[in-house]
């Protein structure tokens, strides 16, 4: 079964509370929500594989490690995904960046894809999937599905909040997937949203209504 991380450091936690804030305007919640990106990508990014080498210092010569060079991949879930991408893309800039459009139909929440396009070595990279929202968990579970059925094999889901409906849904589709979160939130309401979230992410973050 995938783990399920919860990162309680405390720049993360202060600056998800800024985000949280409904009179956190766009320009700052932008700015926010990339510097949590960045945080969490830290974590993340903890077990990347490393190999040794030696390295001249103006001592000796030295063994030392630095990084294998894992393919890497991030796909942010359309839209409100990409607010988190250049977060991440600060820490592992090499990294190839795939994207899947899906949005939640406001009616049946069930979400409806529209657009797919990854680097073409799917099968030789491992994938984070970036959204800031787990809410019912169709948008993760689909995004996941789409990058399976093209060869994915290894994948994290990252999200800045989750419900705890969410996380339980995605675990039982996607027991392959570890998750990490910011905020495990209480529940979700009548209309889908997260409790006590954020609100829209997509609308937060990109000004819209
Ligand atoms: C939001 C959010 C997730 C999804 C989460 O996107 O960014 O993708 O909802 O909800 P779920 O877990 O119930 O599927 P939305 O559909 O609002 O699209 P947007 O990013 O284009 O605003
Ligand atoms: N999508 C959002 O943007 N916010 C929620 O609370 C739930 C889904």
């Amino acid at each position: 079964m995938g783990k399920v991380y919860v990162f309680d450091h405390p720049l993360i936690q202060h600056k998800l509370t800024m985000i949280r804030d409904k009179n956190t305007g766009t320009k700052d919640f932008r700015e926010l929500t990339d510097e949590v990106a960045t945080l969490m990508a830290f974590e993340i990014t903890r077990d990347l594989p490393l190999e040794e080498v030696t390295v001249q210092t103006p001592v000796c010569d030295a063994k030392a490690k630095v990084l294998a060079g894992k393919k890497l991949g991030i796909v942010p879930i359309l839209r409100a995904g990409i607010g988190m991408v250049d977060g991440v893309l600060k820490l592992i800039p090499a990294a190839k960046v795939g994207h899947v459009g899906l949005y939640r139909d406001p009616e049946t929440l069930q979400p409806v894809e529209y657009y797919v396009k990854l680097p073409t070595d799917v099968e030789d990279r491992d994938f984070i999937v970036v959204d800031p929202m787990l809410a019912t968990g169709g948008s993760a579970i689909e995004a996941i599905n789409s990058l399976k059925k093209r060869g994915a094999k290894n994948i994290k889901f990252m999200c800045l909040i989750a419900a705890p409906e969410g996380v339980g849904l995605l675990k039982e589709a996607h027991p392959d997937v570890d998750i990490y979160i910011a905020s495990l939130d209480e529940k979700l309401n009548e209309k889908g949203y997260i409790v006590p979230g954020l609100g829209d992410a997509g609308d937060r973050l990109f000004g819209t209504k």
